[in-house]
């Protein structure tokens, strides 16, 4: 047995405790891990808001989908991985527990210069902004206007946008505006005027939404060529307006192979240094609740990873 986060109902963090659990069952191409850290995303206080489903089946739920540990065991068909190597698991459905078993093509191997807390942190954000620069042919040349660019997401999309030899724009509020000119983006704050101050820096080739507005849609549709623009959260405004709908849900291209390929990419572009995991709060794996509060007000510039 392991100790695991499950929400019991649907609603908010209230809902949310840790359990006694089975770790998985370990089947003969599988792997088990010791847990120490896992991400934290925003799908995993939606999963549970009520918004997605209210199916009663789905309870009590177990949550995150990466995580960064230590193979215990795997099973007798797994090859190339040993008990002991320090690894990345994503996708790893049901990360926040101490223990977890997770399918032998989830596991990479973890760069020995990387923290726990950033292996944790990188798969989820780093595979989602692959596939939106994917999806906008960004490359060499584009201006590509990123909202939502001091997010986990966003802070990948500036970082890949670059290494494609893209310039980014990217939104923010005015106190993470520091923030992204350190990642090298040339920062906008959102609010009322957010197209013109846009307008005003130079003609927009490209644009991913990773706040969900109507302002960020709204804009982006109006400065970038029709074709080249990308929703990560607006998917219902998005669908209207006829652009790319990326991730889960009906109608969006849920990217499968784009983002999968993306994990080894992430690491190689790791290890020539092009590429950072800003941690923004850590907590311990017993207070989830705690942490998806702090996610859920927005306050956390960063990543927030749980550790067990
Ligand atoms: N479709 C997919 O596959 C997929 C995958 C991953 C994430 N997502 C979604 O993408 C979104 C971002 O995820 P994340 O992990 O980057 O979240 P995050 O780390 O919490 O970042 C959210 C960012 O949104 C910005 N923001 C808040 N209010 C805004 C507004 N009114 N206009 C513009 N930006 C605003 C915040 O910037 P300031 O702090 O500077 O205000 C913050 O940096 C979430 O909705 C998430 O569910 C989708």
């Amino acid at each position: 047995m392991t100790r695991a986060v499950v929400a019991t109902g649907y609603g908010g963090p209230e809902m949310l405790t840790v359990v006694d659990a089975e770790p998985g069952v370990m089947g003969p191409y599988d792997v088990l891990l010791e847990v120490r850290a896992a991400g934290v995303n925003p799908a995993d206080w939606k999963a549970y808001s009520g918004a997605w489903t209210t199916d009663p089946l789905k309870l009590p739920m177990r949550l995150g989908h990466e995580a960064a540990g230590v193979v215990l065991a795997h099973g007798r068909e797994v090859t190339g991985i040993a008990a002991g190597d320090e690894v990345i698991a994503y996708p790893a459905p049901g990360a926040y527990a101490e223990q977890l078993v997770v399918p032998a093509t989830s596991v990479l191997p973890k760069p020995t210069t990387m923290s726990w807390e950033k292996a944790a942190g990188l798969m989820v954000a780093g595979v989602t902004a692959v596939h939106a620069l994917t999806a906008t042919h960004v490359g060499a040349g584009d201006t590509v206007l990123v909202h939502g660019a001091s997010g986990g997401v966003g802070a990948m999309l500036v970082q890949l946008a670059h290494c494609r030899g893209a310039r980014v724009i990217g939104t923010a509020s005015p106190a993470n505006h520091a923030y992204l000119t350190d990642l090298g983006a040339t920062p906008v704050a959102y609010g009322p005027g957010l197209t013109d101050r846009v307008r005003a820096l130079g003609t927009i080739t490209a644009a991913v939404d990773a706040a969900g507005t109507a302002e960020a849609l709204e804009t982006s549709v109006a400065l970038a060529p029709k074709g080249r623009v990308a929703t990560l959260a607006g998917h219902a405004l998005g669908a209207r307006l006829g652009v790319h709908l990326l991730g889960g849900g009906e109608g969006s291209d849920p990217g499968t192979e784009v983002r999968m390929a993306a994990r080894g990419k992430l690491l190689r572009v790791w290890e020539l240094g092009k590429l950072d995991v800003r941690i923004g709060a850590t907590y311990h794996l017993a207070d989830a609740a705690r942490a998806h509060r702090a996610g859920i007000d927005g306050h956390v510039t960063g990543k927030i990873v749980l550790l067990p």
